[in-house]
């Protein structure tokens, strides 16, 4: 997708720095960086956003818009257009499976379907105990390593849906959080 950036929305402010304490905005900002904030690479920023912070909340939102001087308001636009972003807190856990082109050929599909069977749940919704939200995210660029699971943000290469499976019962049966 093309995205439409009108003229004046340059975002008026300098980009924000880095924000001391969180280890997470470093390498977003890295990500930023390396796209040299072009606004074609907004939904990627975003995807790589959710996946190191589960969601995307405001704050989050507001800090890829100044590190990418657009408006707020236009980054929060694509955030709500695409399913695949979450813009509220999920569950405890998050499981995030990569839908992209080499990880739905290497089975990502049948994968997915394993997980939405064990947790009894579609993609994008959370178990009824708020333990483990489903979700799907585009190619992180990893794709040497696929099919690509994230649990909790941790990602697992050459995942199969048994283990998948095996990782996330981890979190449901018995509380013993083993997953990943
Ligand atoms: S398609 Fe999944 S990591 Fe690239």
């Amino acid at each position: 997708m093309t995205i439409h950036v009108p003229p004046a929305s340059v975002h008026p402010s300098a980009p924000a720095p880095v924000r001391a304490g969180d280890e997470r905005f470093e390498p977003l900002d890295a990500v930023i960086k390396r796209h040299q904030g072009k606004p074609d690479s907004l939904i990627e920023i975003l995807n790589s956003a959710q996946v190191r912070f589960g969601f995307l909340g405001g704050e989050l939102l507001d800090f890829v818009a100044r590190r990418m001087r657009l408006p707020s308001s236009y980054v929060f636009g694509v955030a709500t257009f695409y399913h695949m972003f979450s813009l509220a807190p999920k569950g405890r856990h998050t499981c995030d499976v990569c839908m992209g082109t080499t990880c739905s050929v290497k089975g990502a599909r049948r994968l997915l379907e394993g997980l939405e069977r064990a947790m009894g749940i579609r993609a994008g919704e959370t178990t009824a105990d708020g333990r483990i939200s489903l979700q799907l995210v585009r190619c992180p660029g990893t794709c040497g390593m696929a099919p690509v699971v994230y649990y909790d943000g941790v990602a697992i290469s050459y995942e199969t849906t048994a283990s998948a499976v095996k990782r996330v019962k981890g979190w449901l049966d018995d509380g013993s959080e083993r997953a990943p």
